[in-house]
């Protein structure tokens, strides 16, 4: 099953069952949201969530592109990507967890194909302020899936205020040994699909209140899902990313981990730029420039003259066409080729001034400080271009 039947059967399962489809077309949330960029498919419907009225009714489902920074230290290892796709559903005061995680169930084993032996879930197991969740845990129980309670792992929050609820995650294993132990202690349990119930909103003095309707929120993660459907080891082995693994490899020798930084990066940055975000040192276009220079610091350890030039424009027309950006590849390669040239020309100012008699020890903070404001080096550049500071871990989002 490539990635576009996973995406169709997940849809029509839903509108089979009466939902309609929304659009999940851009990263940038809506005007007020407090994150830079979408993070999961509840951001544009908050207001619905809250107990407005949405114009195509009470049950939702989408396909939403979403952009986490807050894993990008995790970028390489098998599940994490930092562009990512959200297969998300929702019940707007309407049907409640239960009904979701049978669906969930049933559209995973029968429509997938998923061994239920292969399947875990975990529960909220209660806190001083919300109980157990045992009408998700009698679900479980009667299907027949180990269950596994936590308490933080099972509370979803978008924010520190806001709607939030406890959840229920579905877990598949990735092991070559058959399943066992539990999600908590064994990593080869490899959560796709969180079922939030979603009936708090949490307030600014950390309070929660109920809110108007009891809604539920699901977001099950579409590349990792797909690479497991598809027996691969890691998500930067499913079909989106064959054209990256096929051409990079050719154009700059790189490990498997260095490989996979810089096709998520590179994928990521086109995605991002195909939203209209545009680097800058705020914001979202700060965000952007970090995963460029990022992906620049891993592709020049090696050789400092490969360059971006080189990328073919096929990559960049594969990944538009699957978001479906429509802009032209040349117009990103434009913009990647500025951003390219603009860090090359700071890293050799860097290393110019810093090869100064002045910097030749270690650095404190005041010397930091003064290559900041006078030169205009940022910190982690700096860092960067210190024997003991290389590597794109120097150079953190
Ligand atoms: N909002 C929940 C999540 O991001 C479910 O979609 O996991």
């Amino acid at each position: 099953m490539n990635t576009d039947s996973v995406i169709s059967t997940f849809v029509e399962y839903f509108q089979e069952r009466g939902h309609h489809r929304i659009t999940g077309s851009t990263l940038l949330p809506p005007p007020g949201d407090s994150v830079l960029f979408t993070t999961s498919g509840m951001h544009s419907l908050v207001p619905y969530l809250e107990g407005r009225p949405h114009p195509l009714g009470s049950r939702l489902v989408n396909v939403q592109r979403c952009l986490r920074t807050t894993d990008l230290e995790e970028v390489g290892d098998p599940t994490h990507l930092t562009v990512f796709e959200m297969l998300g559903t929702w019940s707007l005061g309407d049907y409640e967890g239960p009904q979701s995680l049978r669906w969930g169930y049933e559209l995973l084993t029968e429509g997938l194909g998923i061994a239920p032996r292969m399947m875990h879930a975990t529960v909220f197991g209660g806190d001083d302020r919300t109980g157990l969740d045992t009408a998700s845990l009698e679900v479980w129980e009667e299907l027949g899936v180990p269950v596994e309670l936590t308490v933080e792992d099972n509370w979803w929050s978008n924010g520190p205020t806001g709607p939030c609820g406890p959840d229920s995650e579905i877990f598949l294993w990735t092991g070559d040994a058959p399943p066992r132990s539990t999600p908590t202690h064994d990593d080869r349990w490899v959560e796709v699909w969180n079922h939030v119930t979603m009936r708090y909103r949490k307030l600014d003095d950390g309070s929660l209140v109920p809110l108007p309707q009891r809604n539920v929120d699901t977001g099950l993660g579409l590349e990792r899902l797909v690479s497991l459907l598809q027996g691969k080891s890691s998500v930067f082995e499913c079909d989106v990313f064959a054209p990256w693994r096929l051409l990079v490899p050719g154009l700059w020798q790189l490990d498997e981990p260095s490989l996979r930084i810089v096709c998520d990066h590179l994928r990521s940055a086109v995605v991002v730029i195909g939203d209209g975000v545009r680097p800058s040192n705020t914001g979202r276009g700060y965000v952007l420039r970090r995963l460029v220079r990022r992906l620049l610091t891993v592709v020049w350890r090696d050789d400092p003259t490969r360059g971006l030039g080189d990328l073919p424009g096929d990559l960049i027309q594969h990944t538009l066409d699957h978001f479906h950006q429509d802009v032209d590849p040349v117009d990103v390669r434009v913009v990647l080729l500025d951003e390219e040239r603009r860090f090359r020309r700071l890293l050799e100012r860097g290393q110019r001034i810093l090869a100064r008699p002045r910097f030749q020890g270690p650095l404190d903070e005041e010397d930091l400080h003064y290559l900041h404001d006078t030169h205009g080096l940022p910190r982690d550049l700096i860092l960067s271009l210190r024997p003991e500071g290389r590597g794109p871990e120097a150079l953190r989002v």
